[in-house]
């Protein structure tokens, strides 16, 4: 047990405490273990020795399945082995955008992140950022994180069942149009702009792998459970926590989900359908190298992958990458988010008196970031001081 994982389970306590399987392995005396106690799995240590040997089949078919779905129904729930049966991975072709010269491949629908990334981009794209002062370039920033994020909680939700704008939202021009409403003096407050339609009839977490290897292939992998621990359910006999990527639907109109999102019909609960992400594992290429980079956080990861791309191609090294301080804005909460120090004292009365209400935050980041310099054939590993990861090079 370590601090960050205790906090996990401090944070799901309640939940897991419903769960008898989740108390026997990670709780004592109802409460989160004590730092450098051992947690030992032996149901999950089966249960990935079953994938290990038959892959994806073993589990969503069969035995395991029949264990899964039983569990779930005698605790109350709804799933039935079909549901596991008729599940499918799909491969999805990824987003291709491109940042003043840098070529840009992200996650496509039903991720929000490379939509909402790309669409920031071709909105900054306008400006010469690295020219204006900090105030400013926090300011444009957080006007295209605003119209972008705004436009994901309008029209993002699973692409196999509501038709998404992807060629649009992502069109420069489109974000031309976008930018010709931003005010160089002014913040915008969220509630100018055209509310998001309603709902018709009337929400361990998230792990990002980079990975290079010797020959260039690589790999961004953002994966999650959606909050610490997922639901806090075990399935008996399996060791398998359940997600609570539920959570990731829009329930009701202007109800927000543990991330504060707010979304539309687009995200809408239905049977079948996939749950819209932010997750954003993404490369971006240039002529001089290569970034690999994602996160977890919810909400934030979009705009924090947005600002790890932005500082690399800024000249950022893969530790000023992950260590760098990050702002956040999503639309709604409307609210300019900001790390201690991300903002200098004058810079936080600038942005004031442009009419931000301002919140000093913590991320929930753990940026995890590759970097490679083609003229020197430099990598670099690198892994988000706020977190738990390590970055190795070898
Ligand atoms: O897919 C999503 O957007 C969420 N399930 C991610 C949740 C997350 O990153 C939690 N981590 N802090």
């Amino acid at each position: 047990m370590y601090a960050r994982l205790q906090a996990g389970v401090r944070y799901n306590v309640v939940r897991m405490q419903k769960s008898p399987e989740a108390v026997a392995r990670f709780l004592v005396n109802g409460a989160a273990p004590e730092i450098g106690a051992v947690i030992r799995q032996p149901e999950l240590a089966q249960t990935l020795e079953l994938l290990a040997s038959g892959g994806g089949d073993a589990f969503y078919h069969g035995a395991f399945a029949t264990k899964l779905v039983d569990g779930v129904r005698r605790a109350g729930g709804i799933w039935t082995e079909a549901d596991l049966r008729n599940y499918k991975v799909i491969e999805r072709a990824p987003l291709i955008g491109s940042y003043r010269g840098a070529r840009i491949v992200t996650a496509p629908p039903p991720s929000s992140g490379g939509v909402v990334m790309l669409d920031t981009l071709n909105i900054l794209a306008g400006y010469d950022l690295a020219a204006a002062a900090p105030a400013m370039r926090t300011h444009l920033l957080v006007e295209a994180m605003r119209l972008a994020y705004r436009d994901r909680a309008e029209y993002l939700g699973d692409p196999d069942f509501v038709s998404v704008p992807v060629e649009q939202l992502t069109n420069p021009l489109y974000a031309a149009g976008q930018r010709a409403a931003i005010r160089p003096d002014r913040a915008t407050p969220s509630a100018v702009l055209r509310p998001i339609s309603t709902l018709g009839g009337d929400g361990v977490t998230t792990t990002h792998f980079s990975v290079i290897d010797r020959d260039g292939n690589r790999v961004a992998a953002t994966v999650s459970v959606n909050l610490w621990f997922g639901s806090g359910w075990v399935a008996p006999g399996t060791g398998v926590f359940l997600n609570d990527t539920m959570d990731d639907f829009s329930v009701a109109s202007g109800v927000p989900n543990a991330f504060q999102l707010v979304g539309a019909d687009a995200n809408a609960v239905g049977p079948g359908k996939r749950a819209l992400s932010s997750m954003t594992p993404t490369f971006v290429e240039t002529d001089k190298g290569l970034l690999i980079i994602g996160t977890p956080g919810g909400s934030t990861i979009i705009s924090m992958v947005t600002q790890g791309v932005l500082g690399w191609l800024g000249g950022q090294s893969a530790d000023e990458v992950v260590a760098a301080r990050r702002i956040h804005h999503q639309y709604l909460p409307d609210r300019l988010m900001y790390e201690p120090e991300a903002l200098s004292k004058e810079d936080l009365q600038a942005l004031k008196a442009m009419g931000y209400e301002l919140q000093e935050w913590s991320t929930r980041g753990n940026m995890q970031v590759i970097t490679w310099d083609y003229p020197t054939g430099l990598v670099r590993a690198a892994a988000d001081p706020r977190g738990f990861g390590i970055g190795l090079v070898y």
